[in-house]
């Protein structure tokens, strides 16, 4: 298994070039199951999350051709109509074939995820929406199997009005695509605001689609009889924006993100000046300078536009090393501190009770041997690794290849001492 071994201490300095956005591309790769013409997608990361919808999308019978980060798909082939344990339990994301699939297919059998490192994470609201819309789902050996009726319907979904509890993301995401080629309107009430919603609506708009609101919380899909191929190009990945300006926040330094946006960084580039990082934006550039050791920063996760819970684990790993104490609220997933453990081995002092982390700053973290739990929490030990004293080994690092593109390689070309070994 992979490792990364890191030799804290170093400033980062210098020019990093953001990729496209993973919780973009992974909608928006499915929506190409919604046409049978060509789409062409541009700034697709090279992730191993990508990789494995892919390579779901391929098993359907969808032709994929990929150069460099463009991706050129074809669904007029589709084949099976599957989404099977082993992919989905790897990858949550794989339930956003079901929207698709029922939409213009009329059938889709899709595993349940299950549980995951982060929390229990069910897919009711994707469900019920789709029932709302019209589909039988019967669960059945693991499996969602959503059927459209037989007899009496015209072969379509029917917009419906959908109340969501919860924010959810890829719900938004999977009954707006469903919707798309539904027969009527449909309104999803309670949606989610999040950047990559937006982006995939666009492609849908791009596509034909008809669709408004989204970027609010009331969103309205007036279904249309086909969709066709499009030119798109992916947005850039906030996460991964952010990922870097915490490191060089805590790190010190001066670095400058290309090919990003600021104006889907609010609440991260307030935290970071909070934090005393110096920040400033223009055009696709965001530069960050730091100088001296961080302020700890309070923060409170919550659907977009608040504080991403994404982004929650890098904070918690700068607060480790900042003057001052700070609470770290998680509301989204109920099980997102595994960080803490390994933190705590790095000598970070942290206190958690429920879904609340106290953190009181340290002068400085020791590197130790540590073991990544999920995606983002391993983009915390690797910015916890860049500041601790002497060497972090962290092991697992199978989940940040899932999210994040040549992490170690961009991180060197600022100046960390990062290499990847056996
Ligand atoms: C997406 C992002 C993920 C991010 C998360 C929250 C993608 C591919 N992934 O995940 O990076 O951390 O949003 O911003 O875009 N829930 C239910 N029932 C459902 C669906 C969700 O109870 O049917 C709950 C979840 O357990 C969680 C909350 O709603 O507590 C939000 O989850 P959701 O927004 O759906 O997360 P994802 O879309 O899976």
């Amino acid at each position: 298994m992979q490792k990364l071994a890191i030799l804290g201490g170093n400033r980062l300095n210098g020019e990093v070039r953001i990729s496209g956005a993973k919780n973009a591309a992974l909608p928006i790769l499915c929506a190409g199951l919604l046409t049978g013409d060509t789409l062409q997608i541009g700034n697709v990361p090279d992730l191993n999350d990508v990789a494995t919808m892919r390579k779901l999308l391929q098993q359907m019978g969808m032709a994929i051709e990929v150069s460099g980060g463009e991706v050129v798909l074809s669904a007029a082939q589709i084949g099976k109509l599957d989404a099977p344990y082993d992919m989905v339990k790897t990858m949550r994301a794989a339930i956003l074939v079901l929207g698709p699939l029922v939409a213009r297919f009329g059938e889709a059998r899709v595993s349940l995820p299950g549980g995951c490192a982060i929390g229990s994470r069910p897919v009711d609201l994707h469900i019920k929406g789709l029932q709302a819309m019209g589909a039988e789902i019967h669960i059945e050996h693991g499996y969602i199997h959503a059927q459209l009726p037989k007899n009496g319907g015209n072969g379509r979904l029917k917009g419906a009005r959908i109340f969501f509890d919860l924010v959810s993301v890829t719900g938004t995401e999977n009954l707006m695509m469903a919707a798309t080629l539904a027969d009527g309107v449909t309104v999803l009430e309670n949606a989610a605001r999040e950047p990559e919603v937006i982006d995939l609506a666009h492609c849908l708009r791009a596509m034909g689609a008809k669709i408004s609101g989204d970027g609010t919380d009331t969103i309205t899909i007036a279904g249309v009889e086909k969709l066709h191929g499009v030119s798109y190009r992916i947005m850039p990945d906030r996460i991964e924006s952010g990922t870097f300006l915490v490191a060089a926040a805590a790190a010190g330094g001066s670095i400058t993100l290309t090919h990003t946006r600021a104006d889907i960084l609010d609440t991260v580039l307030e935290k970071l000046t909070e934090a005393g990082a110096k920040i400033t934006a223009g055009g696709d550039r965001i530069q960050l300078e730091m100088n001296g050791r961080p302020r700890a920063v309070n923060l409170r996760t919550a659907p977009y536009p608040a504080f991403p819970t994404d982004m929650q684990a890098q904070f918690m790993a700068l607060n480790c090393i900042a003057e001052g104490s700070a609470m770290v609220v998680e509301t989204i997933f109920e099980n997102r501190f595994m960080h803490v453990q390994e933190l705590r081995r790095l000598g970070a002092q942290i206190d958690v009770e429920g879904n609340t982390a106290v953190v009181s700053g340290r002068a400085h973290l020791e590197g130790a041997a540590i073991m990544a739990t999920d995606l983002r929490a391993s983009a915390c030990l690797v910015i916890a690794g860049l500041v601790a004293q002497g060497e972090t080994v962290i092991d697992r690092i199978y989940h940040l290849d899932r999210g994040y593109e040549h992490i170690e390689a961009k991180l060197s070309q600022l100046g960390a001492n990062i290499r990847r070994v056996k």
